[in-house]
């Protein structure tokens, strides 16, 4: 079906369709703030197992979009399964995050099979979700999971990678080109199981110069979305490099990116005047922990500035795991009553 003929309201923005209210969608929508999420996250014993069982992590997928009602439902599926399918060991240790095992980059040997469970929940997803919502597929950006990869985890001054990419630019360059092309398999098949849009997470873009910037985050990002286009010409291709400020209309421009997801600290008005691309985003996420008129506030702020721009409203960064389930329900009618 043209995507231009479409009736989900997300492609028809992503296609530079105005639409009001716009089509909402929030990073993280699936996880820890939401009961449901952590009674099945319970059976499944560990978040890995969730990952990996289909039926689960399609039923983790689906339980924001019945809450909330979403214009999308974003797989459930973790940025760092694409090191576990490369061959690192990979745990997730309770109140310390990620814990990633040492590799070498000439080593890593990217075994797709591992990430077939993740094709099979878009699969039932593609059957499941309701045929006005959008399917988002997804991976980290090739600089961000480089990054969980060489300091073992996540990392307050981000020293090792830094280090490695300043001072070693062509070791580092040979573990950024395995991210990238198993990164462009990995959203191929997402693509082909289903996926009709695929966001690129870089969480810590604006950790690097603006020289490195280019270097670690524009051109891998360029190379992954023609990559994509060339195969699957009517894919849409959200990306988040959070904190790019400087960067951001090279970003866009030379990535090629459909929409560019903006983080708080970026002003929506500045990038209504001066990116071409679709622009997402971008209510702080501490807000969601505020009372309704701090909300309201804040989120009406933004869809009137966003008013006649083909625009996704989300939230700058993911919801944390505390945020009051009721306010999540108070910010989505909100968008959706919004005129
Ligand atoms: O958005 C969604 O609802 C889809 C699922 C999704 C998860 N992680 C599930 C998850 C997505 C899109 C991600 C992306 C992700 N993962 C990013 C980029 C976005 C961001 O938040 O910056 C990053 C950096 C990761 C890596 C990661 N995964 C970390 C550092 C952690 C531990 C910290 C934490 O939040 O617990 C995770 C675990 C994780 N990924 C959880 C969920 C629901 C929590 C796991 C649990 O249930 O214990």
């Amino acid at each position: 079906m043209p995507v231009l003929n479409s009736n989900k309201k997300l492609l028809k923005v992503l296609n530079g369709e105005v639409s009001s209210p716009p089509p909402f969608w929030f990073m993280r929508q699936a996880g820890r703030y939401m009961p449901e999420y952590r009674a099945l996250r319970e059976k499944a014993g560990s978040f890995l197992n969730l990952c990996f069982n289909p039926e689960y992590a399609a039923e983790v997928t689906l339980q924001p979009i019945r809450a909330f009602d979403m214009d999308a439902a974003i797989l459930f599926a973790d940025i760092l399964l694409i090191p576990a399918a490369l061959g690192v060991d990979l745990k997730f240790e309770t109140g310390e995050g990620p814990v990633l095992g040492k590799f070498s980059p000439d080593e890593l040997n990217f075994d797709e099979s591992k990430l077939a469970p993740v094709y099979e929940t878009l699969k039932i997803l593609k059957r499941e979700l309701p045929k006005d919502k959008t399917l988002i597929g997804f991976a980290g950006s090739p600089w961000t999971v480089a990054t969980y990869m060489v300091e073992g985890g996540s990392s307050k001054n981000f020293a090792k990678v830094k280090r490695m990419a300043i001072c070693e630019p062509e070791y580092f360059a040979q573990l950024i080109d395995v991210i990238v092309d198993s990164t462009i398999k990995y959203l191929s098949s997402q693509i082909k199981a289903g996926a009709e849009v695929v966001q690129l997470f870089d969480s810590w873009a604006g950790e690097l110069s603006e020289e490195e910037f280019e270097k670690w985050v524009t051109k891998p990002t360029a190379k992954i979305t023609s990559a994509l286009k060339k195969l699957h010409p009517e894919i849409k291709i959200i990306g988040f490099p959070r904190r790019a400020h400087f960067s951001l209309i090279e970003y866009a421009n030379i990535s090629a990116v459909d929409a560019v997801s903006l983080d708080s600290t970026s002003r929506l008005d500045w990038a209504f005047e001066n990116m071409k691309c679709v622009i997402q985003g971008n209510l702080d996420p501490a807000i969601l922990f505020s009372d309704k008129d701090c909300i309201k506030r804040e989120a009406t702020k933004i869809l009137n500035t966003a008013k006649g721009k083909p625009f996704i409203f989300n939230l700058g960064h993911g919801i944390l795991p505390e945020t009051p389930v009721e306010n999540v329900k108070y910010l989505s009618e909100l968008i959706r009553n919004f005129k």
